[in-house]
């Protein structure tokens, strides 16, 4: 991403990044299969989990990780940093048997809820879907 881009994702970000409950209840109950992958969560409802502890424990831990990235982003001189975690990220979730289709109804669903949630129009979008193609040519290498 260019320092524009970065801007204007991080923007949006910004947004809806306190939400943290939310988006992964809004990634689970658009795609129930990614839920089915947690060992805590699978086989559970939804609303049951939602409120403990441990949802917003992993709810944090993801919300966190983009906030990483992001803030690492439109610099080229951080390119090498984002690399690094993202590899490790694909790696660990390889080795739980994540796909990549999973990873992409992930993009979907994430994608869907900062749209509707933060000020959108067809740059933020670009600069959006930039940051995942870039992210995820990465991920998909290794998955
Ligand atoms: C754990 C982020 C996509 C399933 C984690 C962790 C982070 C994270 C930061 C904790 C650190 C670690 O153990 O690696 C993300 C991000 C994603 C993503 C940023 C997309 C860009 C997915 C998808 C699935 C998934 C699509 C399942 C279909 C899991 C599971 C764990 C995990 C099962 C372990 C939970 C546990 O410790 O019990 N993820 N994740 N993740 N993720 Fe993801």
């Amino acid at each position: 991403l260019d320092a524009d881009q970065a801007a204007l994702v991080r923007g949006a970000w910004d947004k809806v990044k306190h939400s943290e409950v939310e988006i992964l209840a809004a990634v689970f109950t658009a795609y129930p299969d990614i839920q089915a992958k947690f060992p805590k969560f699978a086989g559970k409802d939804l609303a049951s989990v939602k409120g403990s502890a441990d949802f917003a424990l992993h709810a944090t831990r993801i919300v966190s990780f983009i906030s990483e990235v992001l803030a690492l982003a439109g610099n080229s001189a951080t390119a090498p940093a984002i690399e690094t975690l993202v590899t490790e990220l694909a790696n660990n979730h390889k080795n739980r048997g994540v796909t990549k289709d999973q990873f992409t109804e992930f993009r979907t669903a994430l994608t869907n809820y900062v749209s509707a949630h933060a000020p959108w129009g067809d740059n933020v979008a670009a600069a959006f879907n930039q940051a995942f193609d870039n992210v995820y040519a990465t991920i998909f290498a290794r998955l």
